[in-house]
């Protein structure tokens, strides 16, 4: 009898043990808040690193605000009035609050009563990650080990406040993947940088994320550590004018240099993604636009406005500016019958896009990814991807003599604006945010 029951205890143990620590959804409650300690508690020792941490998105992810309007207006609304969509709303927190939802608190208060989901991606979610599950990682699939050891990326640190260990993911662009993959209640990939960076040539020659996002530099860790290169807590991304501006080289032009006054100017751009390790735009793709504008300048200084010339391909329709509407499934959050949409793309008729749209179950675009069913063609610029542009232009009868110049402006947008206005996402959402122009020019004679 006492043995059974001793063999009992040892095979409980022994379950318990080979119980996988949770990650992903079954992190949901697993742990409490007062398990992770709050940023302020590094910062006293890690000076410069926690600051560039407050001034990136990642402190930010929860109290932004267009994440509180996506997430309180249009994410939660919905699940209010779709019970099965509960599951995807609260996991949005996973990745944007992950302390708030391995506490369980969901939803979370709002930012402005300053809870401890408003530390975001705080510093000891993120070195507390001990592993993932699956292949590729993505929804929140680390695994979180919250206590004394902090890991990182280096061998042998000593701090007098916790323990440290080395893990080979910290330089991994799998690390990131566990948030920067997401994909929607409908088994369709609506976040995928690590994805695109996987199968373009960065990871091939082995440059991960953290290159570019988290780049090194000589200075102190730690206000007593020695000085070495340190990895920067920057994360700069679109919210970054310098980070985005030149991130595609253009060049543009003429098929002739000179041209009768009859006759057709035709222009050929070429865009090359030489500093993103991903397609532009990456991330939140259902947001996010880039345009490429083109204009004329006569010798009397008259401007025109150049459409940029049809290719063919399926779905093309969506990366030409026109005047239509879209996103008509916000109605059912915001409780509008019958809604009829917005603008689909607020920029000039004619330019091209750089996009890829997103379609709810009924096949009409949509910005709110856990609605999103399919995904529309993918006219974005991959990694070291050079596409041409070519703008036919019968010159305008009335044209004066002399030279016409042509200038091309690539612009880029964070949300698109009649989405932005509608919800009432404050300016700098929606900024115009200039990526790089190129000119040339013709001589028009008689
Ligand atoms: C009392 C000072 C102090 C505090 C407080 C402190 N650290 Fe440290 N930490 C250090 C020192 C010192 C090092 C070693 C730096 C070196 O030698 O370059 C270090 C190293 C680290 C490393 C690098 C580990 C590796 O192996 O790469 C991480 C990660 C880290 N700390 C995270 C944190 C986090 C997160 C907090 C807050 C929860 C924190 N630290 C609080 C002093 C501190
Ligand atoms: C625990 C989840 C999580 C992990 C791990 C994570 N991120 Fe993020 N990251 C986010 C969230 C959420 C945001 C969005 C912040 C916001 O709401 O705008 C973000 C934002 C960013 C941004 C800013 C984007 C912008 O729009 O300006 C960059 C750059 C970035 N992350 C890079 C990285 C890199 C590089 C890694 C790996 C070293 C990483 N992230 C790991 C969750 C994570
Ligand atoms: C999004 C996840 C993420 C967040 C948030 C984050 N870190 Fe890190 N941290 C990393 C990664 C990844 C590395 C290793 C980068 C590398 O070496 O390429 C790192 C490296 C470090 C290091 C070692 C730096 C070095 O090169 O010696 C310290 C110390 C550290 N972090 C402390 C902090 C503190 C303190 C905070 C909050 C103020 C913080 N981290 C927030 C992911 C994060
Ligand atoms: C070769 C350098 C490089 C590498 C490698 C790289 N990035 Fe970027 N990343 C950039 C540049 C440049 C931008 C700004 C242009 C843009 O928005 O795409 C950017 C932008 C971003 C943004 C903001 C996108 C937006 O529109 O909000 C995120 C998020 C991001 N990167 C995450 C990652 C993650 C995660 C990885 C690894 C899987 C990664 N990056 C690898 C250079 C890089
Ligand atoms: C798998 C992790 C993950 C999940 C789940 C997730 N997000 Fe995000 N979210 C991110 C990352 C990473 C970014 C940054 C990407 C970028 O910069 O383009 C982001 C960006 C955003 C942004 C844009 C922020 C900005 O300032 O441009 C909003 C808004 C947002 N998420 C809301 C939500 C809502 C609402 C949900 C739930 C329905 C959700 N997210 C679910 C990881 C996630």
């Amino acid at each position: 009898m006492r043995a059974l029951f001793i063999l009992s205890l040892i095979i409980s143990a022994a379950c318990l043990y080979a119980q996988e620590l949770p990650s992903g959804s079954s992190l949901l409650g697993a742990y409490a808040y007062d398990q992770f300690e709050k940023p302020e508690a590094c910062q006293s020792c890690h000076v410069d690193i926690y600051m560039q941490w407050r001034q990136a998105m990642m402190s930010q992810a929860y109290t932004h605000h267009w994440d509180e309007i996506e997430y309180f207006d249009l994410a939660v609304a919905h699940a209010e009035k779709k019970p099965e969509l509960k599951e995807a709303v609260d996991g949005c927190n996973g990745c944007h609050t992950p302390m708030a939802y391995m506490a369980g608190d969901v939803t979370p208060p709002r930012p402005e009563e300053n809870s401890r989901a408003n530390e975001s991606v705080n510093c000891d979610v993120c070195h507390t990650i001990k592993g993932y599950t699956g292949e590729p990682p993505y929804n929140y699939s680390f695994i979180a080990s919250p206590g004394r050891v902090k890991y990182g990326a280096k061998e042998g640190q000593e701090s007098p406040h916790h323990d440290t260990q080395y893990l080979e993911l910290y330089e991994k662009a799998e690390f990131c993947a566990n948030c920067h993959n997401e994909k929607s209640p409908f088994g369709v990939w609506v976040k995928s940088t690590h994805l695109e960076w996987e199968e373009g040539p960065y990871s091939e020659q082995g440059v991960p994320c953290q290159q570019c996002h988290m780049p090194k530099a000589k200075g102190r860790s730690a206000k007593m550590a020695k000085e070495g290169m340190v990895a920067q807590h920057l994360f700069h991304g679109a919210h970054v004018p310098s980070k985005v501006a030149g991130s595609i080289e253009m060049k543009i032009h003429p098929r002739e240099r000179e041209l009768p006054w009859d006759g057709a100017a035709i222009l050929k751009v070429q865009l090359f993604n030489g500093k993103a390790g991903h397609k532009i735009p990456t991330g939140s793709v259902e947001d996010r636009i880039m345009w490429l504008h083109v204009t004329a300048t006569d010798s009397k200084g008259n401007t025109y406005h150049l459409p940029v010339d049809k290719k063919g391909f399926e779905g093309e329709q969506y990366t030409i500016a026109a005047d239509v509407l879209a996103y008509q499934d916000m109605g059912v959050p915001k409780g509008i019958d019958n809604f009829k949409g917005v603008q689909r793309d607020g920029v000039p008729v004619g330019d091209r896009i750089f996009r890829m749209p997103y379609f709810d179950p009924q096949g009409r675009m949509t910005i709110m990814q856990w609605n999103t069913k399919t995904l529309g063609v993918d006219y974005r610029i991959g990694p070291r991807e050079t596409k041409i542009e070519t703008f036919t232009w019968m010159l305008p009868k009335d044209i004066p003599l002399g030279k016409v110049t042509f200038r091309a402006e690539l612009n880029y947008q964070k949300l698109v604006k009649p989405v932005a206005d509608f919800l009432g996402v404050p300016e700098d959402e929606s900024e115009i945010m200039p990526i790089s122009y190129a000119t040339t020019w013709i001589t028009v004679y008689n």
